[in-house]
């Protein structure tokens, strides 16, 4: 047994018995599906708080899967032979007041329909992040998650991998994929995350790309400790450089790593300053020969994004102390918001680098628009009258009528995507019936020759007032080659 509940674990030292804790969690029935039945859906919401009680009620029952969800989810003691019984190792297991705990806990995630199982290090929501500790999964990683492509690519790499989600949720559309961090503890983590589950992800410790320097990827993903600020020391989160240079540089450095092709999905924050055009700074950072997109998804004013940040790390009574020196750093750089989005990078290109604002709830998975999104910038260059068009598969029209003597009357429509990043915008009664007409069989021109003799105007009217707007839904991707 590892000689105190309060030191963090050593993940490697847990490395060469995870396949018997494995084995105990497959005979307990231990997956996601089984863990929600058991604990109910709340139980997230719960574990955040510390309220065990509703789980431990929940656990009375002495079953392996009760004792094992004890351990390694609500990070309870149990008897030890309990423990012993459920299979567990003594090498996992830590003493713990009159029984023992589990040495790390396990996050079970299922995402896209993939299931796989994340360790790290044990944490209470009322005890303070160290930090160089190892969190679970957590919502920028699910954000990113989202965010990834997942159609079958060859090599993939996850930097700042922390505990492995990214490159665990990789292992089922990559050959080979391989996981980076600059703290140890987080490739030790990443290493038996793969282990138990039998996945196979290579994890190596540095700086950046540099452990990866001299070997090329078809999918790079990254969720960097993104966060601006003075720094208070967290790894997972802290750069330990000025501002938001820790993400330029990743997005400047990237290409190096990119197969032609590749793609890269990163999470960023940037900053707006005073004088400045903060769409341009992030848009800046991107090379001459990728294409970029960024898609914005918060912009917070500095008060909003310091008292998140200090919340997630439930900074207790150094909250005030904390919050004024964080605000006073900002104002030193003058710094009016701080934008959060997700960085796409394409391999090869002309440096064009595209911004949506998209504060809008998007589809639980939206990764496939990344690959989707170029071709259609590049199709837009090749002229647009002459393409025919497609709408997409998941648009629809929502009318808002009311009744009139005639009957309904539809005084509005809004275009919506059902999946992706869910765009909507209102359309008239013509745009709706050229979109109707795009069926990937006529060309533009043609669908509005017809539309511009039915409102008796001449087609050069019509392609003036209509291509800003199909550029527009093209880039959204209501429209696709
Ligand atoms: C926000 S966590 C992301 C963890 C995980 N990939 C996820 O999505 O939940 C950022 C990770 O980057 C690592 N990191 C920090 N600075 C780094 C650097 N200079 N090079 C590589 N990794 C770094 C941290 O140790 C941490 O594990």
């Amino acid at each position: 047994m590892t000689p105190s509940p309060t030191a963090l674990p050593d993940p490697d030292e847990l490395l060469p018995d995870a396949p018997l804790v494995w084995a105990a969690l497959q005979t307990a029935g231990w997956s996601a599906a089984a863990l929600d039945h058991l604990l109910g859906v709340g139980a997230r919401a719960h574990l955040d708080r510390d309220e065990l009680a509703p789980l431990l009620r929940r656990t009375e029952g002495g079953s392996p899967l009760e004792v094992l969800a004890r351990l390694f989810v609500l990070g309870t003691e149990v008897d030890l032979k309990q423990a012993r019984k459920a299979g567990v190792p003594e090498t996992w297991l830590v003493p713990d007041g009159y029984g023992v705990g589990a040495a790390v806990r396990l996050q079970p995630v299922v995402h896209g329909g993939v299931e796989v199982l994340v360790a790290h290090d044990p944490a209470r929501a009322a005890t303070r992040t160290r930090p160089e500790q190892v969190l679970g999964v957590g919502a920028a990683s699910l954000t990113l998650a989202a965010a990834t492509p997942r159609s079958r690519v060859g090599r993939t790499l996850d930097l700042g991998t922390g505990s492995g989600i990214q490159a665990l949720l990789a292992d089922d559309h990559s050959d080979r994929v391989v996981a980076t961090d600059a703290n140890p503890r987080a490739a030790a983590y990443t290493r038996l995350s793969a282990a138990l589950a039998g996945r196979d992800v290579e994890a190596r410790v540095g700086d950046l790309l540099e452990p990866v320097s001299g070997e090329t990827y078809d999918l790079v993903v990254s969720n960097p400790p993104f966060v601006i600020g003075p720094g208070n020391g967290y790894v997972y989160r802290d750069a330990g450089l000025d501002g938001d240079e820790l993400c330029r540089r990743l997005v400047a450095q990237v290409p190096s790593v990119l197969a032609p092709g590749g793609h890269a999905v990163l999470l960023a924050n940037w900053l707006h300053v005073a004088g400045e055009d903060g769409d341009a700074r992030v848009q800046s950072w991107f090379g001459e020969d990728v294409d970029g997109w960024v898609v914005q998804r918060e912009l917070a004013a500095p008060e909003d994004y310091v008292t998140a940040w200090l919340r997630d790390t439930d900074e207790g009574d150094r909250f005030d102390e904390l919050y004024d020196a964080w605000l006073d750093w900002f104002a030193l750089r003058d710094v009016e918001a701080v934008a959060f989005g997700v960085l796409a990078v394409r391999q090869g290109g002309t440096g064009r680098v595209h911004l949506d604002d998209a504060p809008q709830p998007v589809a639980a998975t939206w990764g496939e628009q990344v690959p989707a999104f170029f071709p259609r910038q590049d199709a837009l260059d090749r002229g647009v009258l002459t393409r025919a068009w497609r709408l997409r598969e998941d648009v629809r029209l929502h009318q808002v009528a009311q009744r009139t003597e005639e009957g309904w009357l539809a005084d509005s429509q809004l275009l919506q995507q059902e999946a992706g990043l869910r765009w909507s915008g209102g359309v008239d009664v013509y745009g709706a019936t050229l979109l109707a007409g795009c069926d990937g069989t006529r060309p533009l021109g043609d669908l509005l020759s017809v539309l511009a003799s039915s409102a008796g105007i001449s087609d050069d009217d019509a392609a003036e007032q209509v291509l800003p707007v199909v550029e527009r839904l093209v880039q959204q991707g209501f429209l696709i080659p």
